[in-house]
């Protein structure tokens, strides 16, 4: 990492962190929660807004809250801005980061233009949002809200069996007290996220800046074929209970299942052998699914399908097959006055939905929330070809001021 500039763009700040957390292997960035990438990337948020004099504070499920209080310093009707620093395995560089970059950037904005805000305005940064590590999404903002049991959320495990409660202990969180803030919420009065666009709405649009109008509902799920681990050498194939092949069969009847509903998605993007030696037939696979679709019924019905394929794929393969479900965010479609609002401070932006999940689709459900999104010229995310050029990512942020100046202190501010 390379000191702070003073006279910050997002393309600077975004700089400063490039070298944090790249992955050789995959390319682009790894930056799992609690990771060292990751707990840098704290350190760095937490360095720039003290530099902003911003009065920082990291609570008790870890969300990192940066404040720009009032004078009477009562935090209440709170506008809150922020994003995530985790990464997916090999993502780009702008998922996250750069609405955290662009919200340090529009507070150096409003300030250059001698805005008092008349609402406290806070900058948080969300652990665990991809769920890379411990497999829930937005983990962080769904302990906030109280929609993830503590208890569940202590025991979970990430891929070398470490818990999320050992793993945090580690990183100096204390995990007795993770769990639902009411008192938290009651200080925020509405939430705005910037995020990169993570497809290709508005490279067809040919703007820069979208508001965001939904997000798609989605959800994960476990899949585990068990069979009988033997040698390579002395199992005929006749005599096989090979889970791999059980797993490699459902891979594609997965994608048969979401091809038979328009508009669902479902993806296996990662798939565990057990123990995954290449002279070893496993005993056991586990695959993670990710299912999409607008309608909640219908990812539901995707997932029922999948279950039945899976059931007589591991039965034709002498195996069992066992699904459980991760986690599940229903469509969430953002607060209408707000996005109305949004519209007429930012009379430019295209609205647009999304088919990526985001803190503020958990956020939704307890106070206005809205989203904005900037142009991504690959359309490609979750890879390191994930792109935003110089010039759209300081728009963005001049749009994020302006959205936040309106919302502080009315349109004419
Ligand atoms: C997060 O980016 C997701 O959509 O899974
Ligand atoms: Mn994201
Ligand atoms: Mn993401």
């Amino acid at each position: 990492m390379t000191a702070p500039s003073t006279t910050a763009t997002v393309t600077s700040l975004l700089a400063e962190i490039a070298d944090v957390g790249t992955d050789q292997w995959r390319g682009g960035y790894s930056r799992p929660v609690f990771s060292t990438a990751e707990t840098d990337l704290r350190g760095w948020f937490v360095e720039q807004a003290g530099r902003r004099g911003l009065d920082v504070e990291t609570d008790r499920n870890g969300i990192i809250w940066a404040w720009w209080d009032t004078a009477s310093g009562v935090r209440k009707d709170t506008v809150l801005t922020g994003s995530h620093l985790d990464s997916v395995p090999g993502g780009g560089g702008f998922d996250g980061p750069l609405g955290v970059a662009s919200a340090l950037v529009a507070v150096d904005i409003l300030k250059a233009r001698g805005l008092r805000p008349a609402k406290p305005l806070a900058i948080a940064v969300f652990p665990e949002e991809e769920g890379s590590r411990f497999g829930v999404a937005c983990l962080g903002s769904r302990l906030l809200t109280g929609a993830l049991d503590p208890d569940k959320a202590r025991s979970l495990r990430d891929a070398d069996g470490n818990t999320y409660a050992d793993v945090a202990a580690a990183g100096g969180q204390d995990p007795r007290f993770i769990g639902a803030d009411p008192a938290a919420l009651a200080q925020l009065g509405m939430f705005v996220e910037l995020h990169v666009e993570q497809g290709r709405g508005l490279i067809d649009l040919e703007r820069p800046v979208a508001i965001g109008s939904s997000i798609l509902g989605h959800g994960r799920w476990k899949l585990s074929f068990a069979g009988q681990g033997n040698h390579a050498g002395t199992t005929l194939m006749a005599g096989r209970r090979d889970p791999m092949v059980a797993a490699a069969r459902a891979v594609v009847a997965i994608r048969d299942a979401a091809r038979e509903h328009r508009n669902a998605r479902a993806t296996v993007g990662r798939l565990q052998p057990v123990p995954g030696g290449t002279n070893v037939i496993a005993s056991r696979v586990d695959l993670w699914i990710d299912v999409r679709h607008p309608d909640d019924a219908v990812t539901a019905a995707v997932v029922e399908s999948i279950t039945c394929r899976a059931e007589l794929l591991a039965a034709e393969e002498g195996c069992t097959a066992a699904l459980t479900v991760e986690s599940l965010s229903p469509t969430v479609h953002f607060d209408a006055g707000l996005r109305d609002t949004l519209q007429s401070l930012l009379p430019d932006a295209p609205v647009l939905d999304t088919g990526a999940g985001h803190d503020a689709g958990v956020l939704a459900g307890h106070l206005p929330t809205a989203m904005l999104f900037v142009r991504n010229p690959t359309g490609i995310s979750h890879s390191p070809e994930e792109l935003v050029d110089d010039a759209d990512a300081e728009l963005g942020a001049v749009a994020l001021a302006d959205a936040l100046a309106g919302l502080l202190n009315g349109p004419a501010s």
